[in-house]
């Protein structure tokens, strides 16, 4: 690609694959773009989308997710983790300031799509309970939960996508198909 100004100020841009060339010029009156108008036009460079993209504040869905996953919680997950995240330390473990949480989130998703049966350990210290799978939840409120537990509950880590936990599972969903394929073949031997 090239750029190139020409002689009364307007610009080429160049595209080498087809060979293209456009040409930018300036439409309105001249005499009438004045200091004024430029400064106009450099205000609207500071706009945050413009110069300073900012992922937390410019994704307007940011308050549903937030809405959707503290509900979603509350409807799923509070009865054995509890309000504050702490769960019981007895048979119900905390995910306040967890591993689990803020760590792989491959893991964490399969945790929610399979159950989780110990002895597990979280932070380093050793865990032994059984967690029933969700896997008849949505994916979108799959995706809102985890992000709504990785960012509260002093945990601090990105959110989780509609599109990870579809991913993880269909390759969940693979394995299983494999595993019953191998199955089958030992059956028949
Ligand atoms: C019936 C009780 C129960 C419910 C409901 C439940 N969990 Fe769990 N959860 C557990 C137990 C018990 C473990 C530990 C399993 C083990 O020892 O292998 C666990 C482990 C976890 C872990 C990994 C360990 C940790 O402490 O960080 C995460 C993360 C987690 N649960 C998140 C959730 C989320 C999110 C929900 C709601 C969608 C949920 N749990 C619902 C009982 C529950």
């Amino acid at each position: 690609m090239g750029l190139a100004q020409g002689p009364d100020g307007s610009l080429y841009i160049s595209e080498s694959e087809k060979g293209k060339i456009w040409k930018v010029k300036f439409n309105g009156k001249k005499e009438e773009f004045t200091e004024k108008s430029l400064a106009k036009m450099k205000e609207r460079e500071n706009r945050t989308y413009v110069k300073n993209p900012d992922i937390v504040l410019d994704n307007l869905e940011r308050n549903k997710v937030a809405i959707g996953g503290e509900k979603l919680y509350q409807m799923n997950c509070l009865m054995c983790h509890q309000k504050n995240g702490k769960g019981d330390g007895v048979r119900f473990p905390s995910i306040a300031a967890s591993d689990w949480v803020n760590g792989n989130k491959d893991t964490l998703i399969s945790v929610i799509l399979k159950g989780l049966e110990g002895p597990i350990k979280i932070n380093g210290e050793p865990f032994v309970g059984m967690m029933p799978k969700f896997s008849q939840l949505p994916d979108q409120d799959i995706a809102s939960v985890l992000s709504y537990i990785r960012r509260n509950f002093d945990n601090y880590s990105d959110s989780v996508t509609k599109t990870e936990v579809t991913i993880v599972r269909q390759r969940l969903r693979l394995i299983k198909i494999k595993q019953m394929q191998l199955q089958n073949i030992s059956e028949t031997k």
